[in-house]
């Protein structure tokens, strides 16, 4: 096995392993990609303060989030058709997560269903739900969550209408790919992915086909997933959504101190300023720089989550020090799981816990909870001063 030293060495064999669709699927932003540049570039901007001469023994990288224990404040971030990057995805990556204690988020747009990862797990994991219009549907899809014992709902609000990426109209993505002249040609350098997709025990949308009337193949569920999320999605059917779930709630895709407030009020037990990866608005604040003014409005009164650009601990560190309780990772997990299955998000977590760990130790804290802005160098208009 090669040496794997950063996120950026599982991204390397990702690349090789995986066929050029999936890889781009992951690998875009919406149209520009410039949010999606700074998700990643803006964490940079902020420096860690580094202290000596305090005792680095005893550390310990444990939180909680939604009061649940963690051994690390980072989740797996739900990922559509992860089980195209990689046979069996989703399982995989569930396990992997589960071994190393921290929370697996399984998508909507799954390839592994529901039933699927919570019969190859022994703990409870994370559905992510985006709404449709077909509202028995997602009720069903709720108590099919219910029942799998899911220990948290996470509702995602950015996505009421797709970002166009480029690459994907391009591509012609679908799950599982469209046999062109140029998919093939590219299949035939895959063939570690095509040995592993024979013996996967799913090639489609698990939490769909065999779910809705009238869908049994990938060609139709192209047409439907288009027409099918929910554009008049609004506080009060999130209110009932929540009634029906009765446990945990989680808004994800939050980007906006006012919309943070209106999440409080619906009575959310937590919020992921988030803006999808910059797959959404190209345009909007990397969420690292919108997440001061959030924890401004709400900090004290909801659980502040963030995610888009982590690829480190380092990045971790930022924005728990920042006063995030937890933050979630995408592209870092797929990297992972592309590169060499669950035994590859393994080595993500592994390496991000071994960065946040040591750059922990380095700014003089032993622990998640003695982290606080005092390590951090914040440029004195990272959250910028925008024209009222
Ligand atoms: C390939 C891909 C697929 C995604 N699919 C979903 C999804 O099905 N549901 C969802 O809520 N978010 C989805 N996201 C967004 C992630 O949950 C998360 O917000 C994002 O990946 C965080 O940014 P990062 O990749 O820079 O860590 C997806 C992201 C990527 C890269």
């Amino acid at each position: 096995m090669p040496v794997i030293t950063c996120i950026d060495d599982l991204k390397r064999i990702y690349r090789h392993r995986v066929p050029r669709m999936f890889y781009d699927y992951a690998e875009s932003g919406s149209w520009t990609e410039q949010t999606f540049r700074e998700n990643t570039s803006d964490f940079e901007d902020i420096y860690l303060r580094q202290r000596v001469a305090v005792d680095m023994t005893g550390r310990s990288t444990a939180s909680q989030m939604i009061g649940q224990d963690v051994s690390m404040p980072v989740a797996l971030a739900p990922v559509g058709l992860t089980g195209m990057q990689c046979a069996d995805g989703e399982i995989k990556a569930a396990r992997a997560a589960e071994k190393f204690g921290v929370p697996f988020t399984l998508s909507t747009m799954s390839i592994n269903s529901i039933e699927e990862v919570a019969e190859a797990t022994t703990k409870p994991f994370w559905f992510q739900l985006y709404t449709m219009t077909d509202a028995d549907y997602v009720s069903r899809l709720i108590e099919r969550a219910k029942a799998a014992k899911c220990s948290a709902l996470v509702i995602t609000l950015d996505l009421q209408i797709l970002g166009q990426r480029h690459k994907d109209l391009k591509n012609g993505l679908s799950a599982p790919p469209k046999l062109t002249p140029s998919t093939i040609a590219n299949l035939m350098t895959k063939w570690r992915w095509g040995i592993g997709m024979l013996g996967a025990k799913r090639r489609n949308f698990g939490n769909i086909v065999g779910h809705v009337d009238g869908i049994s193949d990938a060609a139709d569920l192209g047409a439907w997933t288009k027409e099918s999320f929910d554009p008049t999605l609004d506080w009060n059917k999130i209110a009932k959504i929540k009634e029906q779930w009765g446990g945990p709630v989680i808004l994800k895709g939050i980007l906006d101190a006012e919309d943070a407030k209106m999440a409080l009020n619906v009575g959310a037990d937590a919020i992921i300023v988030s803006n999808h990866g910059g797959r959404q608005l190209d345009g909007a604040l990397s969420s690292i720089r919108a997440l001061p003014s959030i924890l401004e409005a709400v900090g004290d009164q909801i659980e502040v989550h963030l995610d888009s650009g982590i690829r480190s601990g380092q990045d971790v560190l930022k924005a728990v020090a920042m006063g995030a309780k937890g933050t979630h990772i995408g592209r870092a997990f797929v990297y992972g799981l592309g590169a060499m299955g669950q035994k590859g998000v393994e080595e993500a977590l592994r390496v991000i816990h071994t960065e946040l760990d040591i750059s922990m130790a380095l700014c003089g804290r032993r622990t998640i909870e003695e982290l606080d802005r005092d390590i951090l160098l914040i440029p004195e208009n990272f959250e910028g001063r925008w024209q009222g």
